[in-house]
């Protein structure tokens, strides 16, 4: 049996939480052999409800886990932790755009950006869920100058997933015949569902659908779908936000498969002429624990005018909170 390793999960009583403690704890992101210690962080007033959580996991009886800690302050919710997920952070409402959300939920990580450079392990993996995840992101990864910028991440695992959904019902054939997606980008309405790579079942995409079904109706069904949930439910996505969390951390600490990437919100280095210093969602290619750009994909003119657009909203969002930047 391997030694158990650490994840903390910020805003553990909130709903995205409660969908996703069970599934780290039976296994689901980190393996069947991987024994886990869960290190659960909320407000104080929630601190009731989060004893309410931990009981329930308890009762669970699951063989992988091996401990559960409660906190409202994050240096101990962080203690020498593996993985930070950072989920604790206000939802948007109805008429709300993702980055309405940055005065209320900025310095949040800017905390927690210092606590995990004091004390988390200095390989954790972070993955910023809580809106507006890109720029909560850099601002986490901006406030931990001793940590690795490829120590964090923010999620668009989503936004693929959801693309993925979409191409499978229109094209009649199941999602894991799809290979070679893309999303760039912001996980806001600007991000770009990219299909100009994808195969169908070995078949180009661009060959199965046609051109005014993608600009009118699959890209915009892609960036609204965070919208639609919350219109049609009253809150927002929870179920489907933590499975992609558990993909999205899971194929960074196995791996992806040899013959796919998935879209990951990472540092931008520079890679397709993206301005080095934001948080832009990319393919991916994971092994080893590590992350890295799939590189040399040709970008058309459709393509290059989308992903501009997304970057500019990106560095317009950093110039909001660069006081929080050090
Ligand atoms: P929620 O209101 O149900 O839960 C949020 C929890 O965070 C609450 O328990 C709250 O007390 C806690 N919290 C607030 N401030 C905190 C802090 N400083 N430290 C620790 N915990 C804190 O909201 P939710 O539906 O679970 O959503 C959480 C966040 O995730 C929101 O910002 C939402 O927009 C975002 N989200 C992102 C994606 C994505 O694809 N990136 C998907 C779904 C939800
Ligand atoms: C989502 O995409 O469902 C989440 O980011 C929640 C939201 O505000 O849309």
């Amino acid at each position: 049996m391997k030694a158990p390793v650490r994840v903390a999960v910020t805003g553990s009583a909130g709903q995205v939480g409660y969908s996703l403690l069970f599934l780290i704890a039976s296994g689901e992101m980190l393996g069947k052999d991987q024994p886990v210690i869960l290190q659960l962080l909320d407000i104080t007033p929630s601190l009731d409800a989060l004893k309410g959580v931990a009981m329930e996991l308890e009762d669970c009886a699951f063989p992988l886990l091996k401990g559960i800690t409660r906190s409202d302050k994050a240096e101990q919710a962080f203690q020498d932790a593996d993985y930070a997920l950072l989920v604790g952070a206000k939802p948007r409402g109805p008429g709300m755009e993702r980055k309405d959300l940055l005065d209320a939920n900025a310095a949040i990580f800017q905390a927690q950006g210092k606590a995990l450079n004091a004390v988390a392990s200095r390989n954790v993996r972070v993955i910023a869920v809580g809106n507006p995840a890109n720029t909560n992101a850099l601002i986490a990864q901006r406030n931990a100058p001793d940590l690795e910028p490829h120590c964090f991440t923010a999620m668009t695992r989503l936004d693929h997933n959801r693309a993925l959904a979409q191409l499978a019902n229109r094209t009649g054939c199941d999602t894991t015949q799809i290979h070679g997606l893309t999303v760039w980008g912001n996980h806001s309405s600007t991000l770009y569902p990219d299909v100009s790579h994808a195969l169908i079942d070995g078949k180009a995409a661009h060959d199965l659908v046609d051109r005014a079904w993608l600009a009118n109706e699959f890209i915009p069904a892609v960036q609204q779908r965070g919208a639609t949930i919350i219109k049609a439910r009253g809150q927002s996505s929870a179920g489907s936000a933590a499975c992609s969390v558990i993909d999205h951390m899971r194929d960074w600490v196995l791996g992806t498969p040899a013959d796919d990437w998935v879209s990951m919100s990472v540092l931008s280095d520079g890679s397709y002429g993206i301005a080095e210093g934001v948080f832009y969602s990319f393919p991916c290619r994971c092994s080893n624990g590590r992350y890295e750009i799939v590189q040399g994909l040709e970008i058309d003119e459709f393509s290059r005018e989308r992903m501009t657009a997304t970057e500019q909203e990106l560095l317009d969002e950093r110039d909001v909170v660069s006081h929080l930047l050090p």
